[in-house]
């Protein structure tokens, strides 16, 4: 079954309507098990969305009763310009009552990187939401970039094709900024309930095309691709980036 693709005009729309999907679970998860776990994506796409939210957009999130993790991280500090926490502390998790200690920050500072990912995996293997065999998180949120990569699983990564551990350390991050990067693996990436990329701008309409059009396995090439949760990852798009998908696959939502 094709991944599910939702068009929007433009980023703002497909903001909100993430916004109302994020909600939407956030309430079901609290309701139906008592809290609600959510991956987010770093990366400059996912701000509007961080506002909207941080403005009631995604109103009835149930902040105290929310844990926050990050897919991935640059290995610089956390008020560092380069930093996803600090970019998601100041548009988002400063303005929600939420619990500072449910803010689960990949500690980029920490050296070496490799023991801030073995650190960061213990959490995540503690973050079952259900029994011992349910996925880890509620929801993962994600971006992809010109290269096809995801979190910071980047083409031609050893990390692409882990299987074993839930965190790696990268040390060559194969687009700007060109720091280490700490980053969930496909299968920690896939232990979710439901996973959405939020995907914007006509740099990324190749790409885009080319891991909607991957294999059933995904391609090694494309590492987003190879994100494959249990139930298939939701796309939410700007027209830009949606440009070269066939009309079919295009259908405005
Ligand atoms: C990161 C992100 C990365 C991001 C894509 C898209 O740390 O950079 O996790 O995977 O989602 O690179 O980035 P933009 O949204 O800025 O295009």
């Amino acid at each position: 079954m094709s991944p599910p693709v939702r068009v929007f005009a433009d980023l703002d729309g497909a903001s909100a309507a993430l916004a109302r999907h994020v909600a939407d679970r956030a309430q079901a998860a609290v309701r139906d098990r008592g809290r609600f776990s959510i991956v987010l994506s770093g990366g400059r796409t996912p701000l509007p969305l961080f506002r909207r939210l941080a403005r009631g957009g995604g109103s009835g999130i149930p902040w105290r009763a929310t844990d926050v993790f990050f897919a991935d991280e640059r290995c610089v500090p956390p008020d560092h310009p380069d930093s996803n926490f600090r970019q998601a502390w100041e548009a988002l998790l400063s303005r929600v009552p939420i619990d500072r200690r449910r803010v689960h920050r990949l500690r980029g500072e920490l050296r070496p990187i490799s023991v801030a990912a073995a650190r960061y995996a213990r959490l995540v293997g503690r973050a079952r939401v259900g029994g011992p065999s349910a996925p880890r998180f509620d929801l993962v949120m994600l971006g992809i970039g010109p290269d096809g990569h995801t979190a910071s699983l980047f083409p031609g990564s050893p990390a692409v094709e882990e299987r074993r551990r839930s965190v790696v350390a990268v040390r060559r991050s194969g687009l700007a900024p060109f720091v280490a990067r700490l980053t969930l693996t496909p299968p920690a990436l896939a232990s979710a309930r439901d996973v959405c990329f939020l995907v914007a701008g006509d740099d990324k309409s190749s790409v885009l095309a080319a891991i909607l059009s991957a294999g059933p396995d995904g391609d090694p090439a494309l590492p987003a691709s190879r994100i494959r949760p249990p139930h298939p990852p939701t796309w939410y798009l700007d027209r830009a980036a949606a440009a070269e998908l066939s009309p079919r696959r295009s259908a405005s939502a």
